[in-house]
């Protein structure tokens, strides 16, 4: 079942990633703040996973393969990225030579040293897939990132760093029961 689903999520992705790269609309890398972003690659996600002409339309999950079955959502292998990047070799200069970068990582065998964005403290613990699997959007924690170019900081609404944000909806009430949907007990949160 779930890997039917991906076979047929890959074919969909590749078949989209070959149309836009062969239709050519206007790329719209953010370059500038791609310089200054602090990441190893300009990696724009709405290139990749935005729903506008020329874009991508990826499942987020497609890439951030363990949310609804672990605690980390993960990152994509730079293999992943070369499946594509091997053909798809960018339209503008900025975009080869940000590929050029990942061509580098793959060539030497070396995953991309993403820098990390979204981060909790030790002490606590936020399970991904407890979250994913009660139906909750990426979106209503991380923000639009289909229409976010590169991303360097956190999305406002985030509050993972304020125990307030956490709890707050934990404890709204379930629309079907109307008990709170989730637990407030220390102990699921810190141990
Ligand atoms: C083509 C692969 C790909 C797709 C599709 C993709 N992402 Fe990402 N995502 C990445 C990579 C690579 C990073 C690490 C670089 C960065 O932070 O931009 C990342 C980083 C992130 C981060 C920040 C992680 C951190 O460092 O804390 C969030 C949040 C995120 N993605 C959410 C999403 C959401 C939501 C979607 C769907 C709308 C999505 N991603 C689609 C590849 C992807
Ligand atoms: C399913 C195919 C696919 C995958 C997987 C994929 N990309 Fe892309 N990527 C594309 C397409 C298509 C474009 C748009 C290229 C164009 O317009 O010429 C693009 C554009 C880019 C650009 C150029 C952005 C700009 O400035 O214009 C970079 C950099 C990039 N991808 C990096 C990555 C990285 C890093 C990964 C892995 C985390 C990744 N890509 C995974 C298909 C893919
Ligand atoms: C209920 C809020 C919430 C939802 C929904 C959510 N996240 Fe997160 N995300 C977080 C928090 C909190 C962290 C920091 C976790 C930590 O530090 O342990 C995080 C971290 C991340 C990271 C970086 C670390 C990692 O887990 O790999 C990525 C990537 C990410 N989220 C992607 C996603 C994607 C993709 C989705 C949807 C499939 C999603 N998130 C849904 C709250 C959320
Ligand atoms: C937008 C709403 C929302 C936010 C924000 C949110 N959660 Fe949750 N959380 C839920 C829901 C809904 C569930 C219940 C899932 C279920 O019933 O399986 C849940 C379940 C959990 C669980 C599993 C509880 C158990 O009984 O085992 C943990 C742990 C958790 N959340 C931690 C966190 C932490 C830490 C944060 C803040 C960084 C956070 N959550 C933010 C909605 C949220
Ligand atoms: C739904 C998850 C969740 C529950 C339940 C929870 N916490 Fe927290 N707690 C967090 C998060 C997330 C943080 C902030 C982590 C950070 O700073 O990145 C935090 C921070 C803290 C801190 C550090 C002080 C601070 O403000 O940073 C203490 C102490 C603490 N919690 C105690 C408790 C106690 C006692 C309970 C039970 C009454 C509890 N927590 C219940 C998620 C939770």
């Amino acid at each position: 079942m779930k890997t039917h689903w991906l076979i047929g999520g890959l074919a969909v992705v590749f078949a989209m990633g070959a149309l836009a790269f062969v239709q050519g609309g206007d790329a719209q890398g953010d370059g500038a703040a791609a310089a200054e972003s602090g990441q190893p690659i300009a990696f724009p996600h709405n290139q990749h996973a935005g729903a506008e002409e020329g874009q991508n339309n990826m499942d987020c999950q497609f890439c951030h393969f363990s949310a609804e079955r672990s605690v980390d959502a993960g990152l994509p292998s730079v293999n992943s990225c070369w499946g594509c990047h091997q053909v798809v070799a960018g339209r503008t200069e900025q975009a080869q030579t940000e590929i050029a970068k990942l061509r580098g990582y793959f060539e030497r065998g070396e995953q991309i040293p993403w820098n990390r964005i979204y981060k909790i403290s030790d002490h606590a613990h936020f399970p991904h897939m407890r979250h994913i699997n009660a139906g909750l959007e990426c979106q209503q924690c991380h923000g639009e990132v289909q229409t976010m170019g590169v991303l360097n900081e956190r999305d406002p609404a985030w509050g993972g760093d304020n125990m307030g944000w956490c709890i707050d909806c934990h404890r709204e009430p379930d629309p079907e029961t109307g008990l709170q949907q989730a637990s407030t007990d220390c102990a699921v949160c810190h141990y």
